[in-house]
């Protein structure tokens, strides 16, 4: 196995790390939209962690400025702004490593690597939609123990359900759920 680097994530990141999202996560161009505009706005309203192997990302963290669900829905943000009054709260919008490099800590590394970047801005909380598979499967989840502390806001269910874009993991109606946390940096 080749040694893994790690580094702050740049706006020509972008292809790299849509394909190894697009390819864990959700394939549709549509889902991806959000996440090839975060990197145009890197430094300002966006923030990367690339793993890489060899040359080749297998890894990356992404967040954006704001609270923004991958489908445009606001459950939970109203109380969310409540609890966390005037403060600038971003969102983790997706973290994947390449099936191969899995296990390894990898994810972690990238995880806590975003958390330490996101504090360095003076951000004090970040929000996270981790998705839950109708399987039940909800691998992000064993990564938020990695945050000084976290909340769950709850667990949404059929959230994905109206999304215009298929889910490649239902391939049909899909019945994900979305668990909602916010975490302490
Ligand atoms: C989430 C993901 C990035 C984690 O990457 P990773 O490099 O495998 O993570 P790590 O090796 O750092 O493991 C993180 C934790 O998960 C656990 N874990 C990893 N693989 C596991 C497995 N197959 N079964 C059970 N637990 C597992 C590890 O033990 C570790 O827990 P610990 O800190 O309590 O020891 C990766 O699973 C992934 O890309 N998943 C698909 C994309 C996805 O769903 N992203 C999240 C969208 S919200």
């Amino acid at each position: 196995m080749q040694q893994v680097t790690f580094r702050q994530g740049r706006p020509e990141d972008s292809d790299a790390a849509c394909s190894l999202i697009g390819s864990q996560i959700l394939s549709s161009p549509l889902f991806l939209k959000p996440l090839k505009q975060l990197f145009s706005q890197i430094p300002q309203n966006g923030e990367a962690v690339i793993a890489q192997s060899g040359g080749k990302a297998i890894g990356a963290a992404a967040a954006r400025r704001g609270l923004a669900y991958s489908n445009g829905k606001t459950d939970f943000f109203t109380e969310m702004q409540g609890d966390f009054p005037g403060e600038d709260l971003w969102t983790i919008i997706d973290i994947a490593v390449s099936p191969d490099f899995r296990g390894m800590k990898i994810g972690s590394e990238l995880f806590s690597r975003m958390l330490q970047a996101l504090k360095d801005r003076g951000c004090r909380h970040a929000m996270m939609e981790i998705w839950v598979r109708s399987n039940g499967w909800a691998p992000a989840r064993n990564l938020v123990h990695l945050a000084p502390g976290f909340r769950s806001y709850g667990i949404l269910d059929d959230f994905y359900i109206d999304d215009p874009f298929p889910c490649d993991f239902c391939h049909g109606e899909c019945h994900c759920k979305a668990e909602v946390v916010v975490l302490d940096l």
